[in-house]
């Protein structure tokens, strides 16, 4: 079977009616990246970045996967469908689809404060000042933020290289090293582009662009690669 490698972005789970990051009502316009999502907010505010994970975790328990998650599902008869995502909800998932990489973490996955190998699933959506890993320290949301290391980036790579096809949905290419998996697929296969703003991306040759939300990209896709 041929790799389809897909790359995700918050595009992929607006129409479940999680927000995006930089859309006009997205979340970077509701909150300061620097209050929320970096290292050095949660050494100065734990608890104010616990609640943005706690509020953004409770809102999984009331959404579910949309025709564009389904969809992806759909391919994985026809496909060695490998997805790669930004997104740290778990619709992917939930959807059906077996081979998920999370480049930015998992919201329901939460980790000690020292030790980023003792990493938990989190029972509920409410991680708790005062919960605290075994050695002591409080536990963290499972995320990448903003300044730190993203350690899935070399497996990503890995599989980015592999691919026959690339599509990439809903996400604005804003963001490093994500945006960088593009490069690293050979050069002459097909790549899609799913995103109501999707962009000819400079250097990239045979790319095909569909400017559609992912529920109606992804068909378009399925019927392109099926006939
Ligand atoms: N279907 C498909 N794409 C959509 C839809 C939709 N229904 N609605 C919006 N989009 C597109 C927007 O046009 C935009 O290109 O989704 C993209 C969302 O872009 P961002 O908000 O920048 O999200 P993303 O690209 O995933 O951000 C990458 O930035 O803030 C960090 O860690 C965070 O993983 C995130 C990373």
């Amino acid at each position: 079977m041929k790799k389809l490698v897909v790359l995700t972005g918050a595009g992929i789970s607006a129409e479940s009616g999680i927000s995006t990051f930089r859309d006009h009502d997205g979340l970077w316009n509701n909150h300061r990246v620097e209050d929320v999502a970096t290292p050095e907010a949660w050494e100065r505010n734990p608890s104010l970045v616990n609640d943005f994970y706690n509020q953004r975790r409770k809102q999984l328990f009331e959404v579910e996967p949309n025709a564009g998650h389904h969809a992806l599902v759909q391919l994985e008869a026809h496909f060695d469908v490998q997805i790669i995502t930004q997104n740290v909800d778990d619709l992917h998932e939930r959807a059906g689809s077996k081979n998920v990489l999370h480049l930015h973490g998992e919201l329901k996955k939460i980790r000690s404060s020292v030790d980023p190998l003792l990493i938990y699933n989190c029972e509920g959506w409410e991680l708790k000042m005062g919960d605290l890993c075994p050695k002591g320290s409080q536990l963290r949301p499972h995320i990448v933020w903003f300044g730190e290391a993203v350690p899935m980036i070399e497996p990503a790579i890995e599989i980015a290289s592999q691919a026959d096809i690339l599509v990439v949905i809903g996400t604005s290419m804003a963001v490093y090293p994500a945006a960088s998996l593009i490069h690293y697929v050979h050069r002459n296969i097909p790549k899609y582009y799913i995103d109501p703003k999707a962009f000819p991306i400079p250097g990239i040759s045979n790319l095909h662009i569909i400017q559609e939300k992912a529920g109606v990209g992804v068909r378009k896709l399925m019927d392109e690669l099926l006939t």
